[in-house]
């Protein structure tokens, strides 16, 4: 075989994310704007990785430091980065990584940060269609009914590929045409690098066209070809707010319907309802209008999620109800337990199976037994509670002294009164009683009852 085997050569991703994107109106680059919760870099990263490639180079330029910062605690060890100071063009931005992959023997899949649709499917039916035609270069391109803006692809008589030209570049008959190159590529990375060295900003922009590269390789004899995708809003760039929110809107619909077609999850009011692409849930869950589900949530089966609720990196069991208006992040609910209305969540709180947070109670740091019930008004941070106990209405956990944060454990089938002052650091043993208003300043030891400012042991409540 005289032709070297393109399928054997591993495949390295180069991601365009220079840009500012004047069009955002924004002093965010615009990579960084989010898409269902995500960097727009990050949608693009994550179909690039699902390639298995041997490396992952992104061309940055503005916020270079930003951007590298969520492509690097995202994929880590693969990101490989190329600065381009000034934005000269798609084919500068590709010059600029000339260092990192020049002498690479392998297939190049070249992305826009700004197109964050792109299924990792696509990508690899591209690459099969690569290494299938032999070809040196395959355009991913797509046919519109209005190719406005776009580069356009020049097909001859025999219908083979001629090259592109842009827009601006365009002769009036040109811009006739509806095929249009979608900024999605396929290289053998060294006949791109050799090929770019001849190319000339000498166009309407003054740019130095990354377009003009699969005409070169064409002239000195190589293979160029067409991948023609059908789903044109795969491959469409986010360029204005207006579009972000149009792709939001896809993004969220998409999620949800597939929500309910597959995972067996009811929602109310569909239109109404933001799950993150992210976020998992389970069969039988009814989710009612104006509920955001954030993060890598994870929410179990039979779940009743009411409305205003949002849930962001939460992890929580079957059969939990949250009632309206509650926000749990970063925790945890086991199963069976309910949640609100009016309830608040955050840094590490853990509820065990069947126990009940109810109106107005920010649970902060605190692990609440299997069971046990914080009805109302109440403020539990730093503590750690056993099984079966009750805390009143009103009942705070004084945690801080101004200085510093200090714990507060409840034991085992406790009655915690209400309007209790909790004043850690202190521990309540198992079976014992706080009378309504007690301030708890020392231990309580097991099976009393304490009263009193400061509280003190009234009485046993041991069963004789
Ligand atoms: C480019 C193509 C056009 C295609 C369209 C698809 C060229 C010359 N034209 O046009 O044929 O139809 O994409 O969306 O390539 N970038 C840099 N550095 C630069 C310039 C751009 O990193 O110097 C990045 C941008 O941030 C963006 C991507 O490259 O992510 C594409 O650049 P953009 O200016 O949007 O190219 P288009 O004019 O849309
Ligand atoms: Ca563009």
């Amino acid at each position: 075989m005289s032709q070297p085997q393109q399928n054997l050569k591993p495949v390295e991703v180069l991601i365009m994310a220079a840009g500012l994107g004047t069009r955002m109106k924004s002093n965010r680059a615009k990579v960084l704007h989010q898409l269902g919760g995500l960097p727009l870099i990050t949608h693009v990263s994550h179909a690039a990785q699902s390639l298995s490639p041997k490396s992952i180079v992104v061309v940055v330029g503005h916020q270079a430091e930003e951007v590298e910062k969520v492509v690097q605690d995202d994929i880590g060890e693969l990101a490989r980065f190329a600065v381009q100071a000034q934005q000269r063009g798609t084919g500068d931005a590709v010059e600029s990584a000339r260092g990192l992959l020049e002498n690479s023997d392998s297939l190049l899949v070249l992305l826009s940060g700004d197109v964050p649709m792109i299924r990792a499917e696509t990508l690899r039916k591209l690459v099969e269609h690569h290494q299938s035609t032999n070809s040196e270069c395959s355009i991913l391109s797509v046919r519109l009914e209005n190719p406005t803006g776009y580069g356009r692809v020049i097909r001859n008589e025999q219908n083979s590929f001629v090259r592109i030209v842009e827009q601006k570049d365009a002769s009036d008959e040109e811009r006739q045409i509806k095929e249009i190159n979608s900024g999605i590529y396929c290289f053998d990375t060294r006949k791109l690098f050799e090929a770019l060295k001849s190319v000339k900003p000498a166009n309407h922009q003054g740019e130095y066209y990354l377009t003009d590269v699969p005409e070169i390789l064409l002239s000195e004899g190589g293979v160029v070809t067409c991948f023609v995708h059908h789903d044109s809003r795969e491959v469409s760039g986010i360029n204005t707010r207006a579009e972000l929110a149009e792709f939001e809107n896809l993004l969220r619909r998409n999620t949800i319907r597939g929500l309910m077609v597959d995972a067996g999850v009811t929602f109310i009011d569909p239109s109404h309802s933001y799950i993150s692409p992210e976020a998992k849930l389970g069969r039988d869950c009814v989710i009612y209008p104006d509920v955001s589900i954030e993060g890598k949530s994870v929410i179990g089966e039979g779940c009743l999620i009411r409305s205003g609720a949002r849930i962001t990196n939460s992890i929580l069991g079957n059969n939990v109800t949250v009632k309206d208006h509650s926000l749990i992040v970063d925790s945890e609910v086991g199963s069976n337990c309910s949640v609100g209305p009016f309830a608040h969540l955050r840094m590490n709180a853990k509820l065990e199976d069947k126990a009940t947070v109810g109106n107005f109670v920010e649970v902060k740091k605190s692990k609440i037994g299997r069971g046990t019930k914080a009805m109302h008004l109440t403020y539990l941070g730093d503590a750690t509670i056993g099984e079966n106990t009750n805390i009143g209405a009103g009942t705070v956990t004084c945690n801080y002294d101004g200085v510093r944060k200090h714990e507060t454990i409840i034991e085992d089938n406790v009655k915690i009164g209400s309007d209790t002052m909790l004043v850690a650091p202190v521990r309540v043993g198992a079976r014992s009683v706080t009378g309504a208003g007690s301030v708890v300043t020392k231990d309580v030891p097991p099976d009393s009852l304490v009263a009193g400012v400061p509280a003190t042991v009234k009485k046993s409540t041991k069963q004789s």
